[in-house]
């Protein structure tokens, strides 16, 4: 909510710069380790962005801790005894489908081949983007995510993002629905 009023009086990228340095203030309890099978959300991800999302269920989100804020985040994620990808992740209602109930959905830097529904996502939240927002349009939430990728990208080069990607974490067999 801040960053949306923050909106009305300065530049976009201002506000990212105040956004920042908040959340670096707060010191945001980052990383955050997860883990749960993937479900089914509404399906608009892949119909209607583009961007295929997975979902966690309800009970591995209510275990996200509370002192992490709603909006976009970057890190590291593996499906089952995958490899470790780059992901972009939205935690929060989507205010531009006013969502019911809260959600964690990740979209993955890399084209599987099939659906993996009910397939376990471990993954780690590594960093903070910005907070989730309303659009005026579809496109505007879609080139929104889009630069939220290109983001994750850049910032998960970093060597002190990038370390997570050989996280002992991943090296852990799943268990179903626990988050560390
Ligand atoms: C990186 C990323 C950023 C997102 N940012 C927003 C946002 O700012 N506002 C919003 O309403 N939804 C946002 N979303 C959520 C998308 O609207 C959501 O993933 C899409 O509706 C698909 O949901 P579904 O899989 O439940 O159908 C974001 C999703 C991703 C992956």
């Amino acid at each position: 909510m801040i960053g949306s009023r923050l909106h009305r009086f300065f530049p976009v990228r201002t506000v990212k710069q105040l956004l920042s340095l908040y959340c670096t203030n707060m010191k945001m309890p980052l990383p955050v380790f997860c883990s749960g099978t993937v479900i089914k959300g509404f399906g608009r991800g892949s119909k209607q962005l583009g961007i295929p999302t997975a979902n966690y269920p309800e009970d591995v989100v209510a275990r996200l801790p509370t002192d992490i804020p709603t909006g976009v985040y970057y890190g590291w994620a593996k499906v089952n005894s995958g490899k470790v990808h780059k992901m972009v992740m939205s935690v929060g209602w989507n205010p531009f489908y006013k969502n019911e109930k809260k959600s964690m959905e990740t979209h993955i830097l890399h084209e599987f081949e099939k659906d993996f529904y009910g397939s376990n996502l471990s993954l780690i939240m590594v960093g903070f983007v910005r907070e989730e927002r309303n659009f005026n349009s579809l496109d505007e939430l879609i080139s929104a995510i889009h630069a939220d990728i290109k983001e994750a990208e850049t910032q998960l080069e970093l060597p002190e993002n990038n370390q997570y990607k050989d996280s002992s974490f991943f090296k852990q067999k799943p268990t179903s629905d626990s988050q560390l």
